[in-house]
C-alpha cells in the first residue's frame, strides 16, 4: 500500500468515469493523492463518492470536487481548496494533471437533405470550451497559484477524431484538434518551468462519453475488426500509459501526441468488412 505522507498530488479533470477514473486509480496505486474534479449528478454522485473511498482504501488522500471545470468562477475555488489542503505539507505540489474532460454537442454542422438540427454558436462554444480551452485556463492558473512542482507533467486526451471525419462528431474534432494544438503549445512555453505536456490519442473505449456517440455500435464493431487485438481499448490500457508519463523516466518525452490503441489507427481501412482476410 502507499505511504499517506507522500506529497504528490495528481489533479484529474475528469475524474469520475471513464478513463479519468481508471487514471486515478493507477496513479493512487502509485502513491499520488488525487484532487478529482467531476461533473455528475444522482447515481454519477454515489459512483463518484464510491471511487474517493476506493482511492482512499490504497492509503492516499482523494479530494473531489463536483463542479463545472469550464466556469471560471469555480476553477478558482477549486484552487483556493488545493491551496488550503497544501497548507502545512511542506513540499505538497501538483505532480501530475490530467484533462479528460468529455461533454460536447453532437450536432452536425450543417443540416442533412432531412434539416437536421445543427450546433448553434453557443454549444460549439461550450464543447470548445470543456474539452479544450479549460485546459489553458487550468493549466494558467494552477501554474499562477504555485501549485506545479518542478517536473509536473501535463497529459490531455484525445483521439484520431482530431484529424479524421466523423457524421456529428465536428464540434469534438475541433477541439481535439485544439487541445493538441495547445499541448504543443504548452510544451513549449513551459519548458522552462521544467513541466511537460503531452497529448494521448486512446483508440474506441466503451465509456459513457463512447455511448452518447450516435452511431457508436458501429464505431465499436468496426473498431474491433480492424484493432489488431481484435478488442476494444479498455480504460484501463489508457491507465497504464498514463502511470508511464508519470513515472520519472518519461521527463524528456515532451510535446508529443502518443497513440494507445493497440495499433487500431495504423490498420488500413481496406480491411473494413473483410474479416475473411483476418485469420
Ligand atoms: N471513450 C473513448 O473512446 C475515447 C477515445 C479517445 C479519447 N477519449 C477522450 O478521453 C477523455 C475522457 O473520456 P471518457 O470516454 O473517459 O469519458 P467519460 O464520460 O467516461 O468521463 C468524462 C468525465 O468528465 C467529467 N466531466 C464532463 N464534463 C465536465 C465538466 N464540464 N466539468 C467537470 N467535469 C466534467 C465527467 O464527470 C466524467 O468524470 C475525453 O477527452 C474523450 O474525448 C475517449
Amino acid at each position: 500500500m502507499a505511504s499517506s505522507t507522500t506529497h504528490r498530488y495528481a489533479l484529474i479533470l475528469g475524474v469520475s468515469s471513464g478513463i479519468g477514473r481508471a487514471s486515478a486509480l493507477s496513479l493512487a496505486r502509485d502513491g499520488f493523492n488525487i484532487i478529482g474534479v467531476h461533473l455528475d449528478r444522482a447515481a454519477g454522485l454515489e459512483a463518484a463518492r464510491a471511487l474517493q473511498a476506493e482511492l482512499q482504501s490504497h492509503g492516499v488522500e482523494a479530494h473531489f470536487f463536483n463542479v463545472n471545470a469550464a466556469d471560471a468562477d469555480r476553477r478558482a475555488e477549486v484552487i483556493e481548496a488545493i491551496r488550503n489542503i497544501f497548507a502545512g505539507r511542506e513540499g505538497a505540489q501538483i505532480s501530475f494533471m490530467l484533462h479528460s474532460l468529455a461533454f460536447g454537442s453532437l450536432l452536425p454542422l450543417i443540416p442533412g437533405v432531412e434539416g437536421e438540427r445543427t450546433a448553434t454558436q453557443k454549444q460549439i462554444n461550450m464543447t470548445l470550451d470543456v474539452m479544450a480551452n479549460s485546459l489553458v485556463y487550468w493549466t494558467q492558473d494552477v501554474l499562477a497559484a504555485g501549485l506545479f512542482g518542478r517536473g509536473a507533467r501535463i497529459v490531455a486526451m484525445s483521439s484520431n477524431g482530431a484529424s479524421r471525419v466523423l457524421p456529428t462528431y465536428g464540434i469534438v474534432s475541433a477541439a481535439k484538434a485544439a487541445l493538441e494544438s495547445y499541448i504543443r503549445q504548452l510544451a513549449l512555453e513551459l519548458a522552462p518551468h521544467g513541466i511537460t505536456a503531452n497529448t494521448l490519442r486512446a483508440g474506441v473505449t466503451v465509456t459513457p462519453a463512447l455511448e452518447k456517440i450516435p452511431g457508436n455500435q458501429v464505431i465499436q464493431s468496426h473498431a474491433e475488426m480492424r484493432n489488431p487485438h481484435h478488442r476494444l481499448t479498455t480504460p484501463e490500457d489508457v491507465a497504464a500509459m498514463i502511470a508511464l508519463l508519470a513515472a520519472e523516466g518519461s521527463y524528456w518525452v515532451n510535446g508529443a501526441c502518443i497513440i494507445v490503441d493497440g495499433g487500431e489507427d495504423a490498420v488500413d481501412l481496406t480491411w473494413y468488412g473483410r474479416e475473411d482476410l483476418m485469420s
